[in-house]
């Protein structure tokens, strides 16, 4: 239980960083890039900090502590932290402000080597396998004032225990694995998240337990993988399986019998890992949303290969067929890259062709960003920028006109939305989702929210639709 006691001595860091903080009314600010794995880690930080005594604010001017959580999967993120960090340095100069950055991006040794060079000022940073360590990493700064780095490339542990200060009250992101095995050749997570590993059925249920306690009704499960989870733990086989659970498709159904839970989403799966089981758990457990996120990437069996994605076209729509036989009113969303190296005009159609084909529900879409000791980063035949964003332009057009005519079908239909609270743009209006994750805005009363109602659509907007709440 060595990482129990880690956590023990990090709780005791907290303490003495809390000490050191007491009275001065601190303030932090926190960034954070990328997906939702890398959110759920800035809420743990965020719940770290805050039991040391800072309190968040939304602007770095006034801060006391800045916590950058970077990402690194695609160049326009790198840009940003740098030009972050140069408006920084004269803030740093009449405050005194910490500087933290961590995440992703800080296990590629060319980025922190410039950090170093040209952000000197920096000072601390650590990595994805070591944000368990921030309370010491922090508690050493304030009492040395020395700059420290504190990245290992090694696999990290499982750390459980932190704390945690969720993002919304009503829905909550749950990591239930971490790291990534796959190896696609555009894609660098896997050099700076591990190997995967998955945390044990006992933390993720009781977690889960704990949260529809609070009140939370959608969970979202995390991973690179999640199909995956429990494939390489070598305790599985050591017969400490829990209430059943030796899988991805037994922990949904483990999940779908929590009460008060009255949604679930995952993301993300792998087609070559979608396996019958998992369909049948869907079909069969009635609060797993119908909308599942099944990344394409793309639609030329021949880019597929290049690309290390161990799945051919037919492959893919096949699978998508037979998950549309087995699971009544599935809607699919899906990640797609334009532009990896070696991509013809033809196999971009076929990408366009594959689209049109399954018709999405949601397309989120990439123009493919070299990565830094990534296969495909070597490989010699890259598309010029300007036909990448081309392509990117013509699947836009596609995506956005299956959209429209795709809201169209929502128009008097009535959906069960899970009210959020008032809308950003119009206080006057509530917010919501249905189960297929569409924005609704509709009239009604303030106490409808943390509610799943039910919604008339009256119309549709390119990005939301508005309804009318029907008792
Ligand atoms: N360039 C562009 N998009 C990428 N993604 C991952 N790596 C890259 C890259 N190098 C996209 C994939 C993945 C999503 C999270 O980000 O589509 O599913
Ligand atoms: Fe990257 Fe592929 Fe792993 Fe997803 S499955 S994190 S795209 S290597």
């Amino acid at each position: 239980m060595e990482t129990k006691q880690e956590i023990e001595k990090q709780k005791q860091y907290i303490e003495k960083v809390k000490q050191i903080n007491k009275g001065s009314n601190l303030k932090y600010y926190i960034l954070t890039m990328g997906c939702q794995l890398n959110e759920n880690d800035s809420e743990k930080l965020c719940g770290i900090v805050e039991q040391m005594g800072y309190e968040q604010i939304d602007n770095y001017q006034e801060a006391d502590l800045v916590l950058f959580n970077t990402c690194c999967v695609r160049e326009n993120a790198e840009d940003k932290l740098f030009g972050k960090l140069g408006e920084l340095k004269r803030i740093k100069e009449k405050r005194g402000t910490i500087i933290a950055i961590g995440g992703c991006m800080m296990q590629e040794q060319h980025i922190t080597d410039k950090i170093h060079e040209s952000y000197p000022y920096t000072d601390i940073i650590f990595g994805t396998h070591t944000l368990h360590k921030f309370p010491e990493d922090l508690y050493k700064t304030l009492e040395s004032k020395k700059k420290m780095q504190d990245v290992i490339d090694i696999e990290g542990e499982v750390y459980e225990g932190l704390p945690i200060k969720r993002m919304s009250n009503i829905k909550a992101s749950v990591t239930i694995m971490y790291g990534c095995n796959n190896f696609c050749t555009y894609c660098i997570v896997p050099y700076v998240r591990g190997r995967e590993r998955s945390r044990h059925p006992k933390d993720i249920l009781e977690e889960v337990e704990q949260l529809a306690k609070e009140g939370y009704k959608e969970i979202t499960l995390l991973g690179q993988n999640v199909n995956s989870y429990l494939r390489s733990e070598q305790w599985k086989e050591n017969g400490t399986e829990y209430k059943g659970i030796n899988s991805f498709a037994t922990l949904l159904r483990a999940i779908n019998e929590i009460e008060g839970i009255e949604r679930i989403r995952f993301i993300s799966p792998h087609p070559k890992d979608f396996t019958d089981d998992v369909i049948e758990a869907i079909a069969e457990s009635e609060k797993v949303c119908k909308l599942i996120h099944l990344p394409l990437q793309s639609g030329s069996t021949n880019v597929l290969k290049t690309m290390n994605r161990k799945y051919t076209k037919e492959q893919y729509l096949e699978l998508v067929e037979k998950m549309k036989k087995r699971i009544p009113n599935l809607t699919l969303s899906t990640d797609i890259i334009v532009g990896f190296a070696g991509e013809t005009e033809e196999d971009f159609e076929d990408t366009l062709e594959v689209v049109k084909q399954v018709c999405f529900e949601q397309v989120y879409m990439f123009i493919y960003s070299r990565r830094v000791g990534t296969p495909g980063d070597k490989m010699t035949n890259q598309i010029p920028e300007d036909i990448k964003h081309k392509r990117f332009d013509r699947l836009k057009e596609l995506v956005e006109s299956q959209i429209a005519d795709n809201n169209q079908k929502y128009v008097k239909t009535i959906q069960k939305v899970l009210v959020e609270g008032p809308s950003k743009n119009n206080s006057e209006l509530l917010t919501g989702r249905t189960e297929s994750n569409k924005v609704v805005i509709f009239e009604g009363e303030p106490q409808l929210k943390d509610k799943i109602i039910d919604i008339e659509i009256v119309s549709e907007h390119m990005w939301y639709l508005k309804g009318k709440h029907i008792n």
